[in-house]
């Protein structure tokens, strides 16, 4: 409900990015749990951090103890989950910085979502596929709970009995189960190179 408010206006955008140093960007890593978005997301934050590009990892789990501790799993949960999460990256990216998002973010009608937020306000939003085959998901299971699931002891988890919904043009495709983190890392970062993310 948005009733009686007013945005308010500072600097430009332009303005921001001169005397901040950099462009802002979202980079939303979407795929099946152990699929490695979390390890190339760090991996990515480090290396921008190194090279002095200011750069910020909001993780799926991690934002599940704070901001996002009341959500589940169900389909309006992770719908919600993802417009906080949309609402978060694009604050970030609108302060110049280059947030990395990983969230399974199952659903095509949220990323859209967070797609559209982003374009709207003419911030760069790209949706980057971390693709694995759920056997090899299964069999690194680094959390236990692919076994789980198949013990029925979860409920609706992604890839088991909840559905993933594969992005259908990803900016970036990376697939794990052929490329080790760090080919993969390094292909993020050639195409903000290439796209001139990463200067003003
Ligand atoms: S999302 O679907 O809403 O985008 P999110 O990325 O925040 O999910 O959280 C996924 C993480 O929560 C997984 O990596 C896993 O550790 C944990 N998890 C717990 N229950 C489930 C479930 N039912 N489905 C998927 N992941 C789950």
């Amino acid at each position: 409900m948005v009733t009686n408010i007013t945005w308010h206006h500072n600097l430009t955008k332009e303005e921001r990015d001169t005397l901040n140093g950099q462009k802002g960007a979202t980079l939303w890593l979407t795929g099946l749990s152990a699929s490695g978005k979390s390890t190339i997301a760090c991996g990515l934050e480090r290396l921008l951090l190194n090279k002095g590009v200011h750069s910020y990892r909001l993780d799926g789990d991690n934002i599940r103890f704070g901001l996002n501790k009341d959500l589940g799993f169900s389909e309006k949960d992770r719908a919600e989950n993802i417009r906080r999460i949309s609402e978060v990256s694009k604050l970030f990216a609108d302060a110049s910085s280059i947030s990395i998002t990983s969230f399974i973010s199952p659903y095509k009608a949220d990323r859209e979502l967070a797609r559209k937020l982003h374009e709207e306000s003419n911030l760069p939003f790209v949706e980057i596929h971390v693709d694995v085959p759920l056997s090899v998901a299964e069999e690194r299971d680094p959390k236990g709970l692919y076994k789980k699931a198949r013990e029925g002891l979860i409920k609706n988890f992604t890839g088991i009995d909840d559905p993933y919904e594969a992005p259908e043009k990803p900016e970036i495709y990376l697939n794990t189960s052929e490329f080790s983190i760090n080919e993969c890392v390094e292909a993020i970062y050639e195409y903000l190179v290439e796209h001139k993310l990463l200067s003003i």
